[in-house]
């Protein structure tokens, strides 16, 4: 093994973070070399810096005027330049505080300055990378996102294991807990991924379903076993009822257990309405966890940024960077939300007041979708009618989700094509 990965792993030695690591995470290190001495020399070389692969005129990237004049408000070092491996410092302190601010939970806590990758699902894939192998499973929702399966099994050639999310129409708390313990008591330890608001039910839990959820994962690591929870906050703060719980899982993980990892996977992409930008955030925490194993844990994903896409996109983090920066951008956000919260009511309220005998809605009450269980295991062909005969576009999760994104669905269309949906789904 390379003696910076050996390091890295001296300074983790005997804490949670190294026994959940998978073979990768304890391979990967931060090369000393290119990057690093380029760190150097920025401060130190005063006469002339001959280190970094970038054309510099007068101490300042070049930048071709046919990039300028698209993006006349930021300089060369903010669209053309090389960003840093983990991110612009700046916009990762400012990510930091953001947060605190969103979890007050978080207000004086010891946790990672979060490191910037390319999107949220560069966070997820990193962390599998660091802690998903042939023996580490993951665990996560069934309905969940279909890329965690990707990830965990095509990338990591690991086991992807679920938990039925509801059960009598509310969050499967009981089904949760058995299948963290199943894991727990085969491997030792457990790696669990948790998204709310959730893809595809549009579920967030409520503040008691929160504890409840809390209170799983104190009693596992009580019992000893090492738990890695990952918060994909993709979504978050889309809330529209108020019994949900307003913070993140992570403002209560971080600090919860010693045996406890938590790792918080968010990002402006869904939460600042930035889509195509791929600015994503790996941000973690652990009781134990000392400020050089912070430091060891952070290189080690700096390791797994360097060796897939060496660094982000610089003009994002730039615009990112400003728009956070913008008073006018809170408040063009809430207009946004309300549109969204416009659809969520519209939604809510066809459900409430319509039945079906073949689609019943799965609890939803944040985020950007809903979907429906669909009686018989048709939602395929239910899909395809719908996009056929109506010209209506949908999801098909499996055979028995369906998956309607109503955030972008204008709202004076939803009345008509949520009765499309379910007279469709009576005809078959
Ligand atoms: C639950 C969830 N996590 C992560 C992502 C990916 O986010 P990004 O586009 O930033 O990679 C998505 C995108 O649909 C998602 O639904």
């Amino acid at each position: 093994m390379n003696p910076l990965a050996l390091e890295l792993n001296e300074t983790l030695k005997g804490s949670v973070v190294e026994a959940l690591f998978s073979d990768m995470g304890k391979r990967l290190y931060f090369p000393n070399g290119i990057i690093s001495q380029g760190g150097e020399a920025a401060k130190d070389a005063y006469f002339a810096n001959g280190t970094i692969g970038m054309a510099v005129a007068g101490g300042t990237p070049i930048e071709l005027d046919s990039y300028k004049k698209n993006m006349p408000s930021l300089n060369s070092r903010e669209t053309v330049a090389y960003a840093k491996t983990a991110g612009s410092p700046d916009i990762r302190a400012l990510w930091k505080e953001k947060i605190i601010e969103k979890n007050p939970n978080l207000k004086g806590k010891n946790f990672s300055l979060p490191v910037l990758v390319p999107g949220l699902t560069a966070v997820l894939s990193y962390v599998a990378d660091l802690f998903i192998d042939a023996d580490k499973p993951l665990l996560a929702a069934d309905p969940c996102w279909d890329n965690y399966e990707l990830i965990t099994c095509a990338r990591r050639g690991a086991d992807f294991h679920q938990f039925k999310c509801f059960e009598n129409g509310k969050f499967n708390l009981a089904g949760l807990e058995a299948a963290m313990k199943a894991d727990a008591d085969k491997y030792g330890s457990v790696r669990v991924l948790l998204n709310f608001p959730q893809n595809p039910s549009g579920y967030s839990p409520t503040k008691d379903e929160a504890k409840a959820i809390v209170a799983i994962v104190r009693r596992l690591a009580e019992a000893g076993k090492k738990v890695l929870v990952l918060s994909d906050d993709a979504y978050f703060g889309l809330n529209y009822e108020d019994d949900i719980e307003p913070q993140s899982l992570f403002a209560y993980m971080a600090d919860l257990h010693e045996n406890v990892l938590a790792i918080k996977a968010d990002g402006p992409t869904k939460e600042d309405f930035a889509w195509g930008f791929r600015t994503g955030f790996i941000t973690f925490g652990s009781k134990a966890l000392t400020d050089e194993q912070y430091t060891a844990l952070t290189t080690k994903f700096m390791g797994a940024i360097r060796s897939s896409v060496s660094c982000s996109a610089t003009p994002s983090q730039s615009l990112v960077l400003k728009a956070l920066q913008d008073p006018a951008h809170e408040a063009q956000k809430k207009e946004l939300r309300k549109m969204l919260q416009a659809r969520y009511d519209a939604v809510r309220k066809f459900v409430n007041t319509h039945k079906s005998s073949k689609l019943t809605a799965l609890p939803f009450n944040s985020g950007y979708f809903m979907s429906f269980h669909v009686e018989g295991g048709i939602a395929e062909d239910l899909r395809k009618k719908l996009l056929k005969d109506k010209g209506i576009g949908v999801i098909q999760i499996d055979p028995y989700t369906l998956r309607v994104a109503f955030s972008s669905i204008d709202e004076e269309k939803i009345e008509e094509v949520y009765s499309q949906i379910y007279d469709v789904a009576e005809e078959m």
